[in-house]
């Protein structure tokens, strides 16, 4: 017997400015406001959904003399990335557009983690490309990422070695490439 979870529910993220925070992930990213809180120490938490389900993000106030943003090196960071799923390709487009309207930076992409743009067989296909918050945490939007359903090897046996070939023979790359 084993556990099968299901999908990541929520994450929160500890913010060392909680209004800079607050605007940014419901003003640029949308986010819509299900709970916002004040502890009598003058801490806030919002939590925050995407759609319909209760809370999918949760921001809190940093305790006194914590610093979250010290690390500016993302190899520094207890969070690696955090990823946002959009819909399809129409509202990859629409995130890309808004982002950039709203002055973010994009640092990396937008990219297809596959054969189509950084080389690898092994990466899940997704567009995708990333930019910070406030705080400096590492943020992507994608869509389109593959699925691998339980049981199946990934990449699928079927076209791993004709592709792999193709690349190699055709495309000159080694066939390696990040999720
Ligand atoms: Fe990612």
């Amino acid at each position: 017997m084993s556990i099968q979870l299901k999908r990541i529910g929520h994450v929160g993220i500890l913010v060392s400015d909680f209004e800079r925070s607050f605007t940014f992930y419901t003003e640029i990213l949308g986010c819509k406001v299900t709970s916002r809180r004040q502890g009598a120490d003058g801490s806030e938490a919002a939590f925050l959904r995407f759609d319909d389900t209760h809370h999918d993000f949760v921001i809190a106030t940093a305790p006194e003399g914590v610093d979250v943003s010290e690390a500016k090196g993302q190899q520094e960071r207890l969070i690696q990335q955090i990823a946002f799923e959009v819909e399809n390709r129409d509202e990859f487009m629409r995130a890309l557009a808004h982002l950039h309207t709203h002055g973010v930076k994009i640092d990396r992409g937008p990219l297809t983690h596959g054969i189509e743009s950084d080389g690898g067989l092994h990466g899940s296909g997704s567009r995708s490309f990333y930019f910070r918050d406030p705080d400096g945490n590492r943020l992507e939007i994608f869509t389109d990422g593959m699925k691998v359903p339980n049981g199946e090897p990934f990449p699928r046996p079927e076209y791993a070695e004709a592709i792999e070939d193709f690349m190699r023979t055709q495309r000159g790359a080694t066939v390696q490439g990040q999720p």
